[in-house]
């Protein structure tokens, strides 16, 4: 498959998980489309005019042109200069690599992740939070990643790739859309008598299994084994990063009982603990991979030649 094609595909299937629909993305790129035409001057020369098509700012291609053949995939959930030296060390010793799959962003998907934030509004309003609440709550946060992002040196895995002549991808909210919907069918629809029994299951998930065999099971960070779940929702699993620490009281007043997560910030558990919200931890790298993992299987679906090589925290599982 064309680097290009793979890409297109990865976006289509994020837009098929996220929870905002076709009416939301057709809304979204209209509007890109007649900022663009809009633009004038300098504004026009720096259009972004991938987001006439690909509503997800956190992925894209950051090395190649689209028009490479990949076969196989060296996938990894951060690819940095040391992976990308990684990937033309083990083409030296004549492993064919096609491409890297990276999940967190780097490059301009790094530059641009807060755009990605109003996902999190979406999200919590399934969960019951009122959207003039999110909203209110995650613009501060969404300048303070701008700016904090905003002096970092963005573009070393872009240009280390670029030097080694290795085409290389994002995709972030895309699979993170995807292992969402999974915990919402295999998690949160589903009834359990105590937090205990929510890890039973979540150790039936190979990733986590394997995780947890590593040293990493999922963790209770707030409640108890015995502690009732109550209404379970899986809100910090997409949406480009944490949000602030608001939604978490939010939550609890929507009537949330139990927020799966991949990564607790010390600031939002301390607020889960006053409100009595059960919390917990599943493994991240273990969670980024089930989201991986369930992107390949569809494009392997469509193009069984793709092959991958498991790097920086990703563990290939195949799934049905
Ligand atoms: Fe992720
Ligand atoms: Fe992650």
């Amino acid at each position: 498959m064309k680097l290009e094609k793979m890409f297109k595909r990865a976006v289509e299937l994020g837009m098929q998980a996220d929870v905002r629909d076709k009416k939301y993305f057709d809304r979204y790129f209209k509007k890109q489309k007649e900022a663009m035409k809009n633009a004038k001057g300098w504004r026009k020369d720096i259009f972004d005019e991938e987001r006439t098509w690909n509503p997800y700012s956190d992925s894209r291609i950051i090395n190649g042109s689209g028009k490479e053949e990949v076969k196989v995939l060296m996938v990894g959930i951060d690819i940095e200069t040391p992976e990308v030296l990684l990937a033309d060390r083990l083409r030296e010793k004549g492993q064919k690599i096609d491409c890297l799959f990276i999940h967190h962003p780097e490059g301009r998907a790094l530059a641009d992740l807060e755009k990605s934030m109003p996902l999190q509004v979406d999200v919590l309003a399934k969960a019951g939070v009122p959207v003039n609440h999110s909203e209110g709550h995650l613009k501060p946060r969404m300048d303070k990643i701008w700016r904090s992002i905003h002096a970092d040196n963005l573009f070393r895995t872009e240009r280390a790739a670029e030097l080694m002549d290795i085409p290389a991808f994002c995709c972030h909210t895309i699979t993170d859309n995807l292992v969402w919907a999974f915990m919402e069918k295999h998690i949160c629809s589903k009834n359990f008598e105590d937090l205990s029994e929510i890890i039973d299951a979540l150790m039936k998930i190979p990733e986590y299994e394997y995780y947890a065999k590593k040293g990493n099971p999922p963790l209770i960070v707030n409640g108890s084994p015995t502690s009732r779940p109550g209404k379970i929702v899986a809100t910090e699993f997409t949406g480009g990063t944490n949000g602030p620490e608001q939604q978490l009281v939010a939550q609890s007043k929507a009537g949330v009982g139990t927020i799966l997560s991949m990564h607790v910030t010390e600031k939002t558990l301390d607020a889960a603990k006053e409100h009595h919200v059960n919390m917990i931890q599943c493994s991240h790298m273990a969670s980024d991979a089930i989201g991986i993992n369930l992107l390949i299987d569809k494009l392997q679906k469509e193009d069984k030649g793709i092959k991958t090589i498991d790097t920086s925290g990703f563990i290939r599982v195949k799934r049905k």
